[in-house]
This record gives C-alpha cells, sequence and structure tokens, in this order.
C-alpha cells in the first residue's frame, strides 16, 4: 500500500515535470502582477476648456487681455491665482504619468474634481459640460493607467455635480451617469451599492489590499441636500454610508486585509456635518488595526492632520471658540491652526497611539491658488511574496478583545436630554488596534513615503518651452532611497523606493550626506511617524522644520 501510492505520486509528478515546457520555471508561479510598491495620489485636475492664454484673471481667464504683460494668464497655466487648468496642463500632466510613471506603480488613487469651478457668470457650467469633463478624463486614465493592468480608484468631487456641493441621496440622474462614466473603474460586484450612493471599494490587490472611495458629499457640511447623519435619521445618506462603510471594515478585517480609506472632501471638523465627524472618526480608530491611512483632495493644500480619540468627547467651552477647526479657516489660517493643534499632543512616551489616525491632503493639479502637483507612495512589499503572505497574516491577533473607549466627560452629559441621542452617546464598540499592524509599525503593506512633484512657477508662464515636473520633496531619510544589500528578489530597480532616474541629480549619484529634498527624514509612513512629525512641528522652537511644511503648504507663496 505504501509503496505503491507513493510510486503514483511519484510517478505523476515525473509526467508532470517532463510534460513541462522545459523554459517554464518549477518553482511556483505568481498569483499576481509584478508589485512594484508604489502608488499615485492625483486630485483636483479642474480642465477649463475655455481658459486663454494671456486673459486677466478676473475674467476667469477667459477673456479681457489686460495691459500689462505680468497680468495676463499663462499658457500652461496660472500660478496662485483662481483659475483653472487650461487643457494644456492637463495634457502635459497626463503625458508626463503615462511616460514616467504608468508602468512603475500598482494602483491609481483619483479624488475628484474633474470640471472647471462655476466662476464666470457670462459662461455658467451645465451638467452636459460636467460629464464631458469627466468622461473626457475618465477615457484618458483608463488609457493611460487601467489598460496596462493599473486599476484606477476615482472618488465624487463637489465641483462634479451641479449645482455644485449640492447631491441629493440616490439613486438619482447624477450618480446613474458616473456609474457609467466610471464603468471601467467600478467593479461589477459593487454596481448595486454604487447606485445608491456612489460609493465603493476595489481590490487592488486581491485579498490582500483594498481600496475604499467614499462619496463625501453625504458626508460635507455645504450639501443642503442631506440631513448631516442625525443619530435619529437612519436613512440619512450619510449615515447609510457609514453602516456601509462598518460593514466593509469588519469584512476586511476578518479576511485579513489592510485598506485605504479615500475620497474628496477631507475628514475634519470644519468640512463635514459634526455628526458626521464623529462616526469617521469612531470608524477610524475602531479599525486602526485595519486602516493604512486616508487620503483625500479638495482643500488643493499640502497637509496632513490627525483624527484623534478626543474628538468622541464632548468638546469644552474653550473648545468651542471657531478658530479651533481645521480647515474652516481662510488657507492662511490653516498653518497656524494646524501647528496649532499638533503643539497641544502629549509628549512622546506619553502618547497612546491607539488614539490617534491621520489624514493625508494632497495639493491639486489646478494652479489654484498654488502649483500643479501629484504624489507618488510607495509602501512595504518586502514580504509580499505569494503564499507566504496568506499563512502569515490569517494567523489570528493575539490581541482580539479590543479595549473601550470611555471616561472624558461622554458618562455625564449623555444622560441629559439634549446629548443622549447623538453619536458620541451610541458608539462604544471595542477598538481594534495593533501594535503590530501596518498602520503602526513598518509591516508588509505599511506606507513607506511619498515623493511630491511639482511644476514651477516660472515654467507655467512660458509657451515655447514644455514644463517638466520636478520633485518638490521627499519624506524620506536620505538613505532610504539608496538601499545596499542584495536586490530584492532580483527584482533590480524595486529596489528603491523611488527610481534613481525620478530624482534630481544630487540625490541620484547617491554620495551626498545631506538634501534640501529630504525635510522630514521619516522612517515610514505610520502613524507613530506621523505623530512624531506632527509634534516637532508643534514645537516653536523647530522654526526651520515649520518653515519647510510652512512652504509646502503655500508653494512658497509667502504672502498667504
Ligand atoms: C489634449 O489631448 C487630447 C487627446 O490626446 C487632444 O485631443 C487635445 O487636442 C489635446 N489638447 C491640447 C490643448 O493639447
Ligand atoms: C518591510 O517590513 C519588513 C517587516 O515585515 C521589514 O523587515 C522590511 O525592512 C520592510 N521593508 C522596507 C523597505 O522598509
Ligand atoms: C522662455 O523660454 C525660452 C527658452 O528657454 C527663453 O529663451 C525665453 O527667454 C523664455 N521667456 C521668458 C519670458 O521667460
Ligand atoms: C558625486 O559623484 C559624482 C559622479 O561620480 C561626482 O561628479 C560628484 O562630484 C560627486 N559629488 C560629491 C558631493 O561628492
Amino acid at each position: 500500500m505504501f509503496f505503491s501510492s507513493t510510486l503514483t505520486i511519484l510517478l505523476s509528478w515525473l509526467a508532470q515535470v517532463i510534460s513541462r515546457p522545459i523554459q517554464e520555471p518549477l518553482s511556483i508561479q505568481p498569483l499576481r502582477p509584478k508589485l512594484h510598491g508604489r502608488f499615485l495620489h492625483i486630485t483636483d485636475i479642474h480642465p477649463d476648456p475655455y481658459y486663454v492664454a494671456d486673459a486677466s484673471e478676473s475674467s476667469a481667464c477667459h477673456r479681457k487681455k489686460p495691459r500689462k504683460e505680468r497680468w495676463r494668464s499663462g499658457y500652461y497655466g496660472t500660478p496662485f491665482s483662481e483659475c483653472d487648468s487650461p487643457l494644456q496642463l492637463t495634457n502635459l500632466t497626463l503625458n508626463f504619468l503615462d511616460k514616467n510613471w504608468a508602468s512603475e506603480i500598482d494602483f491609481v488613487i483619483w479624488t475628484g474634481d474633474n470640471a472647471r469651478h462655476d466662476n464666470d457668470r457670462k459662461i455658467p457650467r451645465t451638467l452636459k459640460e460636467i460629464y464631458d469633463l469627466n468622461s473626457a478624463l475618465a477615457v484618458e486614465m483608463e488609457n493611460i493607467f487601467l489598460k496596462k493592468g493599473v486599476p484606477v480608484v476615482p472618488s465624487l468631487g463637489n465641483n462634479d455635480i451641479w449645482p455644485h456641493n449640492i447631491l441629493a441621496a440616490g439613486p438619482n440622474d447624477i450618480i446613474n451617469r458616473f456609474s457609467s462614466i466610471w464603468s471601467a473603474f467600478v467593479p461589477f460586484s459593487s454596481y448595486q451599492v454604487f447606485r445608491r450612493g456612489a460609493y465603493y471599494s476595489v481590490e487592488v490587490i486581491p485579498d490582500e489590499v483594498a481600496i475604499i472611495s467614499l462619496n463625501t458629499m453625504y458626508l460635507y457640511d455645504s450639501n443642503k441636500a442631506v440631513g448631516g447623519c442625525e443619530f435619529r435619521e437612519p436613512e440619512d445618506p450619510g449615515n447609510l454610508q457609514f453602516d456601509w462603510l462598518e460593514v466593509q471594515l469588519k469584512t476586511f478585517r476578518q479576511r485579513g486585509m489592510q485598506v485605504w480609506i479615500t475620497g474628496h472632501v477631507p475628514p475634519s471638523p470644519g468640512n463635514y456635518f459634526p455628526e458626521c465627524y464623529v462616526r469617521y472618526v469612531e470608524l477610524s480608530l475602531r479599525f486602526q488595526d485595519t486602516i493604512l491611512g486616508h487620503l483625500y483632495g479638495h482643500m488643493n493644500n499640502d497637509h496632513f492632520f490627525l483624527l484623534e480619540a478626543g474628538d468622541l468627547q464632548f468638546p469644552s467651552v474653550s473648545d468651542l471658540a471657531p478658530a479651533d477647526s481645521v480647515a474652516s479657516q481662510a488657507h492662511d489660517g490653516l498653518y497656524d491652526t494646524l501647528v496649532n493643534d499638533f503643539g497641544d499632543l502629549p509628549k512622546k512616551g506619553k502618547t497612546d497611539h491607539d488614539n490617534y489616525g491621520v489624514v493625508n491632503v494632497a495639493p491639486s493639479v489646478v494652479p489654484n491658488p498654488y502649483l500643479p502637483s501629484f504624489r507618488i507612495y510607495t509602501y512595504n512589499i518586502t514580504h509580499a511574496r505569494d503564499g507566504a503572505i496568506t499563512k502569515r497574516k490569517k494567523k489570528p491577533s493575539k490581541r482580539k478583545h479590543g479595549h473601550r473607549r470611555g471616561g472624558g466627560n461622554k458618562e455625564e452629559l449623555c444622560k441629559k436630554k439634549k446629548y443622549e441621542d447623538s453619536w458620541r452617546c451610541k458608539l462604544d464598540e471595542p477598538w481594534h488596534s495593533d501594535p503590530r499592524a501596518p498602520s503602526r509599525v513598518n509591516t508588509l503593506w505599511s506606507p513607506l513615503g511619498y515623493a511630491q512633484y511639482y511644476l514651477p512657477e516660472e515654467r507655467l508662464m512660458n509657451r515655447t518651452k514644455q514644463p517638466k515636473f520636478k520633485l518638490e520633496y521627499l519624506t524620506y531619510r536620505l538613505e532610504a532611497l539608496h538601499p545596499s544589500g542584495d536586490n530584492i528578489e532580483g527584482r533590480g530597480e524595486f529596489n528603491y523606493p523611488i527610481p534613481l532616474k525620478q530624482l534630481p541629480k544630487s540625490i541620484r549619484e547617491g554620495n551626498v550626506t545631506s538634501s534640501k529634498f529630504v525635510p522630514y527624514r521619516m522612517d515610514d509612513l505610520t502613524i507613530p511617524s506621523w505623530v512624531g512629525l506632527a509634534r516637532l512641528l508643534g514645537d516653536p522652537l523647530k522654526a526651520k522644520l515649520r518653515r519647510r511644511f510652512k512652504q509646502y503648504m503655500y508653494m512658497g507663496d509667502d504672502d498667504s
């Protein structure tokens, strides 16, 4: 018995080996395309078909040639202006990404506003124009990325609808239209949910990493067509979206997966309805072990901020000062608000990282009001070998129970009629946080850093020379850009977080010990790393670092 079955196995193995074409390696075949460990975040493109060069800013760069040359709109865009993007700029940007990045990345996060602003009374926007601009860009994104096997995950911007900011509960005509404009990007399995609310998820690395694309129009407090997630309105579209998000996060967590949460309007107290904000923060912290990060646009301004457990307490009277809400501010107030908030962080050894989430807001392609830019993120694929992952991560976490959050001023206030039906008083599920999660420590799928590219001011104005995107800055340490040691799996250049040819010459040659391109020198983009950077920025003595942070926020437009 023993011999005969062994013999059978041996014979069938031999038969397989012999019948196999010689050049095919005997090792297990990869189950997915080769990963690069990078993705693109692009946002707020705002193409404007009416844009003309040499026009006045007061006409939204649509007409009226000013006398003085320096007040005229530029050929590739008008820096630091209120004008939208000429098609020369959107073409240039997409061509640049096609040529330099499309074959270097694994997926694209594209966070909305693909139509011009409604800022010219003489040429009001129409729904048709908004759909046409969105369709044209969707086709380009499909050709440049999707057809090369790179998934694209769009989300709806407040200028992708008409009137801007206003979107009623779905299903409705606008959402129907986007379900066809984005039919190449939204998975069929998400179709039903999409039709109801224009939100969905995509497994960009099947069974491993997903992107959740939220429709922030149902959370954004400028949308007067929805209720704002009030506890007593379970059918409010914002509440329905959070109910869906909760189920998504539970399911992805059970499957041992990791997710990025993405959308247009960032989750800040200044942007979201108060009750929507509470639900967002609570889910972010409750599923901290499953969420890699939060990526948004809309602000056209490079920054990050923290979601904090304290936001789930009732604000004390002193916290209610209007100056305290991030992003409700004029652009120049945002910097002060952020560094003040960072200054309130607990000291280094006293920080419980379970209490934080990090929201990254990327600057826009449109040079309104700064300069065109995009971001390339990198993430950890060191052990992303087929099979190995599945076994390693499906091991159940030892910290399954999570922990409850109470205390603060809640217990008392939630007994009062005024507060009892608010979300803060209803949310007491245990949290899933884990210091070994990819959001907390550098491990498989953890975000490692980003490179931000931009078009410098002088390059936009001159039509004789096609401008090129330049590196603005990197979050990494200089050493990380030239990893030593053997190539991972013999994959040569994938060992480098940013391909050397995309780095300035000074860094490419690898023999400098300092560089103006690496202001932050972060080990990775985990929560402890961001909280660490925030703590430094919160320290008024770190004047140089603060200056750099502000310079990137306003892209050198220091008058802001
Ligand atoms: C932009 O690209 C599209 C498609 O490639 C082309 O049809 C259009 O003429 C270009 N527009 C400009 C202004 O370069
Ligand atoms: C990725 O995480 C592993 C730990 O799981 C670590 O050993 C490795 O150095 C990380 N890779 C990078 C590029 O940081
Ligand atoms: C535009 O660029 C060309 C070529 O580099 C240069 O000769 C010219 O002086 C530039 N014009 C302006 C106004 O900067
Ligand atoms: C770095 O290396 C390049 C080429 O090998 C050389 O030309 C350059 O002078 C070096 N720079 C420094 C700062 O050593």
